[in-house]
């Protein structure tokens, strides 16, 4: 972590075509199921960022042997199977690392001590030992549920587990315990969360049932499932895309292409709310690559109005709302994010942030327990705050696209934990013509 501060000047339309680097989801997922795996897997456009470099170390630590063979080229031999670490296990800063690394290796007779930094030893965990403690695993965690904690995986019985909140986190380690539990288990989801999870599963080769019912979305996973190696290949992030993005709708004069972009309909909350807000977005070259949808976005400099987003929503653009809000901050009235109590348990309270690193910048904001709301006046906000980011990579960066359109310059602290998911965004900005310089 560095103590550097990174500012954003206002200046230039921005203009050209990048590429942001892999899914932060998906990037987790092809480490953990290759090392869960048997033979070897390849994936081309690994994220190379902190948290997933973290979970490709913990992979190694739990058996599975994890190369790099060139920019985003990685190989993971898996052995089927976890064996017990000699060191604990550090997640870093990454909630998803430490989730599903839990829930892979709970059925497992291995014990692991599992930690992370400050913000990650801050967060829930008992909403995944929960489910999992039922179905067999045992632990010790600091204040009932935090971080450092040892597990010890083993026989597990099979679980039918009704989510209590909208997180494929928790769905995907109860699935991935599945795999190595009596009678397979399934999840029901209230609300459908992103399923990349289960998307893998098959490409690994298991069978996952999923079907649609009344009370929300049955995920099973059958008993007795091996995985074998495959190739994932990796499309571009959009919780990434989604900081050049609102950069092009506020800055004056701008338009950007951004490529391959993966476009999941359980992960474009955003784009969707975006476009109801006036932005011109228009996705060109749609093609499916590595079992997902992607597209190129090109987005236009827009007159943004304000909009009452969804609750339901929330689950497809639950990292989005910081970077939504700073869009906000430009549109004309009101915009309405509500039921997203969650974010206050991201890498940061990101709600509490983001109302107070607006008003710095002189938004109007409203927070309330489960939301905020925040107006904007069709006129670029004053900006000219310094922005504590609590060590939250999407803090620094939103405020950062603020500043590219802000009257005055914007300042983060920490902006190293950017490097946690998208360790190229100041020079890709730069390269579209946005001033972020250190200082
Ligand atoms: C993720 C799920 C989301 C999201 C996180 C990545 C995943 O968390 O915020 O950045 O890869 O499953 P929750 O499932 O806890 O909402």
């Amino acid at each position: 972590m560095t103590t550097a501060v990174l500012s954003a000047r206002p200046g230039a339309a921005l203009r050209g075509r990048i590429r942001v680097p892999g899914d932060k989801s998906i990037s987790h997922r092809a480490l953990i199921l290759g090392a869960l795996a048997t033979g070897r897997t390849t994936v081309s456009g690994l994220l190379e960022g902190e948290d997933i470099l973290a979970t490709g170390r913990a992979m190694q630590a739990f058996g599975a042997t994890v190369g790099r063979t060139g920019e985003g080229e990685w190989t993971i031999e898996g052995h089927g199977g976890f064996s017990t670490p000699a060191q604990v296990i550090d997640c870093g800063n990454a909630g998803t690392g430490v989730r599903l690394i839990m829930g892979a290796a709970a059925g497992f007779p291995i014990t692991a001590t599992f930690t992370g930094d400050a913000s990650l030893q801050k967060r829930p965990m008992g909403r995944v030992l929960e489910p999992l403690s039922e179905m067999g695993v045992r632990y010790e965690a600091r204040d009932g549920g935090r971080l450092p904690l040892t597990l010890h995986g083993g026989a597990l019985k099979g679980l039918t587990y009704v989510l209590p909140m909208a997180s494929a986190q928790v769905k995907s380690a109860v699935l991935l315990a599945g795999l190595n539990a009596e009678g397979g288990v399934t999840v029901i989801e209230p609300e459908a969360t992103r399923d990349h999870t289960e998307r893998m599963l098959r490409a690994f080769g298991a069978e996952v049932i999923v079907a649609d019912r009344e009370d929300g979305r049955h995920v099973r996973l059958p008993a007795g499932q091996a995985l074998t190696g495959t190739h994932v290949e990796v499309p571009g992030d959009p919780s990434s895309a989604a900081f050049p993005i609102v950069a092009g709708l506020i800055t004056p004069g701008s338009e950007i292409t951004i490529e391959g972009v993966m476009l999941n309909s359980s992960r474009t909350g955003l784009f969707e709310t975006l476009i109801e807000m006036g932005g011109d977005l228009t996705i060109t070259n749609q093609r499916e690559a590595g079992g997902e949808e992607v597209g190129d976005i090109v987005v236009r400099h827009s007159a943004l109005t304000g909009v009452v987003v969804p609750p339901e929503r929330a689950p497809s653009m639950i990292d989005e709302y910081p970077i939504l809000a700073v869009a906000a901050a430009f549109a004309t009235g009101e915009t309405v994010m509500r039921g997203v109590g969650e974010m206050r348990v991201k890498e940061s309270d990101r709600i509490a942030l983001m109302a107070a690193g607006l008003q710095a910048c002189g938004v109007e904001v409203v927070e309330e327990p489960e939301g905020f709301m925040v107006r904007g006046t069709g006129a670029a906000p004053r900006g000219g705050g310094m922005i504590t980011t609590h060590g939250d990579h999407r803090i620094a960066m939103s405020h950062l696209i603020l500043g590219l359109a802000a009257r005055e310059p914007v300042r983060v602290d920490e902006p190293g934990m950017i490097a946690t998911s998208f360790p190229t965004f100041a020079s890709l900005m730069r390269g579209l013509g946005g001033d972020i310089a250190e200082g």
